[in-house]
C-alpha cells in the first residue's frame, strides 16, 4: 500500500523532520506497472478485487472486504517481493533510496517488525489461512478488518520530497530449484507529495 512509502522513511531519528501526504492520482489506487516483466500480471489479474473496498474521502483511504487470490503456482514456491520508489524527474522515473527487497514473503508477512505487517497484513482477520496457503493459492481470501489509511509521511529526512512519486511493488515466484517463474505480479502506486503545513 502507499503507506509504504512512509514506512521508508520514517525510523531515523529526527533532526529537521517534516511531515509529508501523498495524493494518489487514481481512485483505483494500485495500477498495473508500465513497465513490469514480460509476462507480469497487475494486481487485478492475478487477484479477484470485486469484493474488496476502496474508499478515499478528506480522512483517509478506507479499506475493507476480500481479496481472493487468481495466482497459481505451487505452495513450494518462494515468492520474493521488491519494492521501489521512484522520483518523476525532467521527463523521466529516476531511482530514490527508497528500495526494499523481501526475499522470502510467505515466511515473514506475518512478522510483526516487518513493514508490511505493520501497514498492511496485521489487517487480514483469517491469518491462519493466508499463512498456510500464502498468496498464490488460487481460491484463498484475504479477509480484511476494515481500517483507515492516511496516506501521510511522517518525519521525512534529508532532502525535501516534492514532486511526483511513484512506489511499485513487485512478486516475483522461484520454484524449488530456484529458478524464477515467468509468471509475476507488478502493480505501482502514483501520487504527489505534498509538505503538510504545521
Ligand atoms: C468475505 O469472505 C467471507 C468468507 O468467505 C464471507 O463470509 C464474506 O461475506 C466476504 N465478504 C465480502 C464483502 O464479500
Amino acid at each position: 500500500m502507499l503507506t509504504i512509502l512512509l514506512i521508508l522513511v520514517v525510523g531515523s531519528t529526527t533532526i529537521l523532520a517534516t511531515d509529508y501526504l501523498l495524493l494518489i492520482d487514481d481512485p483505483d489506487i494500485y495500477t498495473t506497472c508500465r513497465e513490469g516483466p514480460p509476462g507480469s500480471q497487475g494486481l487485478k489479474e492475478a487477484f479477484d478485487i470485486s469484493a474488496m473496498s476502496v474508499e478515499m474521502d478528506p480522512d483517509g483511504i478506507h479499506v475493507s472486504g476480500n481479496i481472493t487470490s487468481k495466482w497459481d503456482l505451487p505452495r513450494t514456491d518462494r515468492l520474493t517481493v521488491r519494492m521501489s520508489v521512484l522520483h518523476y524527474n525532467r521527463g523521466s522515473w529516476e531511482p530514490t533510496v527508497f528500495n526494499s527487497y523481501t526475499p522470502d514473503f510467505c515466511a515473514t508477512m506475518f512478522d510483526p517488525n516487518q513493514y508490511w505487517f505493520k501497514y498492511w497484513f496485521k489487517n487480514f482477520e483469517n491469518r491462519k489461512e493466508i499463512q498456510e496457503k500464502c498468496l498464490a493459492t488460487p481460491g484463498t481470501i484475504l479477509m480484511y478488518n476494515p481500517f483507515t489509511v492516511v496516506p501521510q509521511i511522517n518525519n521525512v529526512m534529508g532532502p525535501s520530497l516534492k514532486g511526483r512519486y511513484k512506489v511499485i511493488f513487485l512478486f516475483e515466484a522461484f520454484n524449488e530449484k530456484d529458478e524464477r517463474r515467468p509468471s509475476s505480479v507488478c502493480f505501482e502506486i502514483t501520487g504527489e507529495a505534498e509538505k503538510i503545513k504545521k
